[in-house]
């Protein structure tokens, strides 16, 4: 039986001056405020560095069942525990092995999430009945505040409506979650823009489970060989268990059917061009999410584009700037008559393989190689 539960948001602007640190927002009243919320069993939407977290004390089952039913999250898909201090991990895991150490020494608080043997104290709620956690510490004054005043494990998926794009912005939220959270931390819009890198340490070889902020050669500079689950490529024909739940549903989808574009420019651009002007003679409405090269080659060529809906990733050679974008576009064009949307394929270098991974999901394998 499914419960319903209506709450009355409160949407809380925390102002971070310029360089403030986490110790400077701790005793605020917004930040204790939250932290008591989540202390009694509340659920409370906070910025990370990669985007916005629906947060509840990790070791509380009641509250962690909180976050499932808000976001219509299915209950095998278990949640990240985000925490402020390295210490705290005593309390997550019986142990944890150097190399786990070493990349938490490296990349925390980062946006880096490490998989590893669970302990006790972590109820089978939030690992979704896996015998392993996820855990990270997010880069972000409010983030890091909110874990400090709370002083216990925040389980925190994104803040989001299962099968939307995650958010980016506070709006974001409010938009999926207005009335069934307690509070929602505004601090501005996320600087990473993708969500974490999920790295299973569980073996001597760590495996990206989802490529996210951190990149993998940045991984392999510190730990040596790094492996890339092959679910990750978005192979469907992959047999066995999924080894991230995450990874096996419908995720980041737009309204409006899309496919995704791959290949270099010019051939990608004459190919993405091609296509809109195909499905505009079939009568469709057509979105693209393209990057500012494509936008220049338009102009150039004297291509007229302003019967398109257009949203503008970024630099195709500047992926942090593409990962910042992203999700906002996807919403974006969900919110014009599109009918169809072309997804402009990028390098999937460093932060890159994230950006194509989340562009992939979008287009839900739907892939054109230019
Ligand atoms: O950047 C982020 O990671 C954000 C912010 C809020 O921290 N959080 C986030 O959480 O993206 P969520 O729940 O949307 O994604 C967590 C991913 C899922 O794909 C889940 O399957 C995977 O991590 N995951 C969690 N626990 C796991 C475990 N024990 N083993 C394997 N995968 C796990
Ligand atoms: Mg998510």
């Amino acid at each position: 039986m499914e419960i319903k539960v209506q709450k009355d948001t409160q949407l809380r602007q925390v102002a971070v001056p310029p360089g403030a640190g986490p110790e400077d927002l701790l005793n605020t009243p917004v930040i204790q405020e939250a932290a008591k919320v989540l202390r009694q069993g509340g659920l409370v939407a906070f910025p990370t560095e990669t985007v916005y977290g629906l947060g509840a004390n990790g070791l509380d089952s009641q509250a962690v069942a909180g976050i499932f039913a808000a976001k219509g999250r299915p209950a095998d898909n278990p949640l990240i525990l985000h925490i402020a201090a390295v210490e705290t991990l005593t309390q997550i895991v019986p142990e944890v092995p150097p190399l786990a150490r070493r990349l938490a020494q490296v990349f925390w608080p980062g946006p880096l999430t490490i998989v590893l043997p669970k302990g006790p104290a972590v109820p089978d709620v939030t690992t979704g009945g896996l015998d392993t956690v996820a855990v990270r510490m997010p880069d972000h004054p409010v983030a890091l505040a909110l874990l400090a005043a709370a002083g216990v494990p925040v389980a925190a998926p994104s803040a989001n409506i299962s099968g939307r794009p995650s958010p980016t912005e506070a709006a974001h939220v409010v938009a999926d979650l207005q009335g069934k959270v307690d509070i929602i931390l505004d601090g501005g819009p996320t600087s990473v823009g993708v969500e974490s890198t999920v790295l299973d340490c569980t073996g001597p070889v760590p495996v990206i489970l989802r490529p996210g902020g951190v990149s993998k050669e940045a991984l392999e500079e510190v730990v040596g060989t790094v492996e890339l689950d092959p679910h990750v490529q978005g192979r469907k024909e992959i047999d066995g268990p999924v080894r991230s739940p995450g990874m096996k549903y419908r995720h980041y989808a737009p309204k409006a059917p899309a496919v995704l574009v791959r290949g270099e420019p010019p051939e990608l651009f004459r190919r993405l061009t091609e296509l809109a002007r195909e499905l505009e003679a079939q009568g469709e409405i057509v979105g693209l999410m393209v990057s500012r090269e494509m936008l220049e080659y338009w102009r150039k060529q004297n291509i007229d584009y302003s019967h398109w809906q257009i949203a503008s990733m970024g630099s195709r050679t500047d992926p942090s700037e593409l990962a910042a974008n992203i999700y906002r576009c996807l919403r974006d064009l969900d919110e014009t008559n599109v009918t169809r949307i072309i997804l402009e394929g990028v390098p999937a270098e460093g932060v890159g393989l994230a950006v194509m991974n989340r562009l992939q999901k979008a287009a839900a394998n739907r892939i054109i190689d230019a």
